[in-house]
């Protein structure tokens, strides 16, 4: 069935799933098409049909709509007041042993590396027990976080997002406009490849945190995403979301809000 933007918007939702590999059946149609009208201006197109032809002539603008549907916007300790109630919840799982962590649909490292910073800077939680999984969809992005080096000019302020841990210098080195997180912290985190939508989690997790990645997909993907972090979740085990995200009706059952307006859960089941 035709969507409300006709037949032309869906043949190049057809055409940049099968030819370009990008599951556009999984992702808001509003969301898809604010993304590929805001390359249609950039080349001055109007009509889907003659974007779609541009798309097949040219492999830089593939790149270019590649890179603006697959939105990696980050930072570190995004929304602070989640971090601050993670304290707690971190405490109470190290005092307990092993704490394995995911950070789901991680884009640049950032999230990942907060979590592992702030390990380091309570003095309540045994970070020598911390082992946290970075996870993304995109390889180029987890090169990135692989390296876990930020620059100053490719972001927010970088310093403003490290204020909530204090003393950053301690966990970043910092050389004029490049800031890297420090080894001690980057050997905390290992990165890889992974889909949330088609495969199921990469191991068992007591914390996991996939924020900011509802906002695009469709509900169908949504209900999948939330059965892949279900069964990636030890009994007991914590989940955290984005601060402006819902768990599907449907999915409510199984997770206890620990801290609700915070999207702090844990495992029901
Ligand atoms: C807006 S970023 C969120 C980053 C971080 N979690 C945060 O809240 O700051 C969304 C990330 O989801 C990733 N992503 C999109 N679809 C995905 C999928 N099916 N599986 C895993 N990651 C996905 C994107 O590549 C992007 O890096």
């Amino acid at each position: 069935m035709a969507t409300a933007r006709g037949r032309g918007f869906d043949r190049l939702l057809a055409y940049i799933e099968e030819s370009m590999g990008f599951a556009t059946s999984m992702y808001n149609d509003a969301y898809l098409d604010r993304r590929i009208s805001a390359r249609m201006r950039r080349n001055d197109t109007e009509e889907y049909r003659t974007y779609q032809r541009l798309l097949e002539s040219d492999d830089d603008e593939k790149q270019a709509l590649l890179d603006t549907l697959s939105v990696n916007v980050t930072s570190f300790f995004r929304n602070p007041d989640v971090w601050e109630a993670l304290r707690p919840v971190l405490r109470d799982l190290t005092a307990s042993g092993r704490t394995t962590v995911w950070s789901a649909a991680c884009s640049d490292g950032r999230e990942a590396y907060s979590l592992a910073m702030l390990a380091h800077d309570d003095p309540q939680v045994r970070e020598d027990r911390v082992r946290i999984v970075g996870t993304d969809i995109k390889r180029e992005i987890l090169r990135k976080a692989d390296r876990g080096e930020y620059h100053a000019s490719e972001t927010n302020d970088l310093e403003e997002q490290l204020a909530p841990i204090g003393d950053y210098e301690r966990y970043i080195d910092r050389d004029g406009d490049s800031y890297r997180v420090s080894r001690a912290v980057r050997r905390m985190v290992d990165f890889r490849r992974h889909d949330l939508i088609r495969q199921s989690p990469p191991d068992e997790f007591d914390l996991i945190l996939c924020r900011n990645l509802f906002i695009y997909v469709d509900s169908d993907a949504k209900r999948a995403v939330f059965e892949t972090l279900g069964s990636g979740l030890r009994p007991d085990g914590y989940l955290t979301i984005g601060m402006t995200e819902t768990v599907p009706a449907d999915c409510r059952s199984w997770f206890e809000p620990v801290e609700k307006r915070l999207r702090i859960y844990r495992n029901a089941r």
